[in-house]
């Protein structure tokens, strides 16, 4: 596309390229800095999407592209499926549709590395090229694969339990040095086709292979480290193709994944090789069951009459929403029971718990939603310290990030996870359907504690029951 452009931009454009791709990085950068707070969020994604964009533009005018149609077709195409995709996909299914895009982006890199393998003479690429081009094909097709097993998984297709055979973690780990020696075959011999293919091969089956053991519930995590493996994989793309946006957008993609699962591995109290290597949360779903409840003890009822005379008449209100919240659909209606109370002069917080709802910001996507105030919204670490001077904390669909077995017990699966400290409020109100456990499948003791209250009934139900008594009193 070059060739349209004057002798004299002509001579400068290997230079301006460059220098237009670090205008484009500049705006991932700065625009994954402003995904930091929901109330910078929304800009920060459309300063990323317009670097992409420019990426795309100055690939156009970039001289080893040839058939600039392709690219303008694919980005028509590939706008239009991710726009509907944005537009029709459930907040609850977000974390498939990442999933699917990770595979996508690791398959894309893997296919790069390929194409531009078979553009030239093998031997005419130097070790390192040979290197980047076997990384990029292992861990862009382990990505692929993995990524549609995780999709599989939290649809449901694949059952979302452990699917393994004993010592698959050692033949994971066989064939992943296996398929590194291949790279280095590949390396010293790259007109030996088959070490090609066979590292091709391995790691499609490698990704199937490492997803298919883990639990259902703890895909979330999962699919944030493949998201990292599918940005590691275009960065090495970008050193195949020598195209220094893909290198460091890939990096940034890298990076992120990785500090993404440290901190869902942290707020879970867990280590990654726990996730990747043992049993845990493994129907995937929320109210599983299969947990010891006490039957013993009992709980305190309430009704939507009584819950809005103790909250129209406190001064604070604090509302920890979860899972539950987002599967009901209740962020509209709780936002109306929000501004009911604080019409009645009630101050009304959210406290956000980092793992709160299946994946990251789950929470604050909803509420924001709803148009709920960006600053009314509190991480655990600002709001945790309010609760002791909270008349009502309003518990919606949450169970495991409120559970105070996190704090006492020692020998529960969640004890170290940072919880919300709602048990040091006056009054707690749990609305949930049941006393069913949560995610990590246990009882949650708040639930007996002579200071709590249980809402029974679908939270969206229960809200507009709230909603409703409210107006009356
Ligand atoms: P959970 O502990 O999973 O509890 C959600 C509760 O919502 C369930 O106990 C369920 O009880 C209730 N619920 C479900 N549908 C409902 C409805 N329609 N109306 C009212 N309640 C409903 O959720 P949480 O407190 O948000 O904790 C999140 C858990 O997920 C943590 O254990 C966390 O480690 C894990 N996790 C989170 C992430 C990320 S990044 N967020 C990633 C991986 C794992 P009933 O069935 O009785 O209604």
């Amino acid at each position: 596309m070059s060739e349209f452009l004057p002798q004299g931009i002509q001579n400068i454009l290997p230079d301006l390229i460059q220098l237009l791709y670090l205008v484009a990085m500049s705006f991932f950068i700065i625009g994954i800095k402003r995904l930091g707070s929901p109330a910078t969020a929304r800009s920060g994604n459309q300063m990323a999407s317009f670097g992409m964009l420019l990426g795309v533009i100055i690939t156009l005018f970039d001289q080893q592209i040839l058939t600039f149609e392709y690219i303008i077709g694919g980005v028509l195409l590939g706008g239009l499926i991710g726009a509907i995709a944005a537009k029709k996909v459930e907040m609850t299914a977000m974390p498939e549709m990442v999933a699917i895009f990770n595979g996508f982006g690791g398959g894309a890199s893997a296919l790069v590395a390929w194409g531009e393998f078979s553009r030239m003479d093998p031997t005419l690429f130097a070790g390192q090229d040979l290197v980047t081009i076997g990384l990029s094909i292992l861990i862009g097709s382990i990505t692929f694969t993995g990524s549609f097993i995780a999709f599989g998984k939290l649809k449901g297709f694949i059952g979302g339990g452990q699917i393994a055979f004993p010592g698959q973690n050692y033949f994971n780990l066989l064939l992943t040095f296996g398929t590194l020696g291949l790279v280095g075959w590949f390396t010293f011999d790259p007109t030996n086709m088959l070490a090609f293919w066979l590292i091709f091969g391995i790691a499609l089956l490698l990704g199937v292979l490492t997803v298919l053991p883990i639990g259902g519930a703890d895909m979330p995590v999962v699919i944030s480290l493949l998201n990292s493996y599918s940005g590691i994989a275009a960065s090495m793309a970008g050193f195949v193709i020598n195209n220094n946006l893909l290198i460091i957008s890939g990096a940034l993609v890298g990076a992120a994944g990785l500090i993404l699962t440290n901190i869902m591995c942290k707020a879970m109290n867990r280590t990654l090789g726990n996730v990747l290597f043992g049993a845990f949360g493994g129907d995937g779903g929320s109210g599983g069951g299969g947990a010891a409840v006490d039957h013993d003890k009992t709980v305190h009822e309430t009704t939507p009459d009584d819950v809005a005379l103790q909250t129209a008449y406190a001064d604070k209100v604090i509302i920890v929403p979860g899972y539950g919240l987002a599967v009901a659909q209740a962020q509209h209606v709780l936002k109306e029971v929000a501004d009911a109370l604080e019409e009645k002069g009630v101050e009304v917080k959210y406290g956000i718990h980092p793992v709160a709802g299946r994946m990251p910001g789950h929470m604050n996507v909803l509420l924001a939603e709803a148009d709920v105030p960006y600053d009314q919204l509190y991480d655990m670490d600002q709001i945790n310290p309010e609760f002791k001077t909270t008349d009502v904390v309003l518990i919606i669909g949450a169970n495991d990030v409120v559970n105070p077995a996190a704090k006492t017990e020692s020998g529960s699966p969640i004890y170290g996870m940072p919880i919300m400290n709602v048990d040091e409020a006056k009054r707690t109100i749990v609305f949930k359907r049941s006393l069913s456990p949560g995610y990590a499948g246990i009882d949650n003791s708040l639930f007996y504690e002579d200071t709590n209250q249980m809402f029974f009934g679908d939270a969206k139900k229960s809200l507009q029951a709230l909603s409703h008594s409210l107006d009356a009193v």
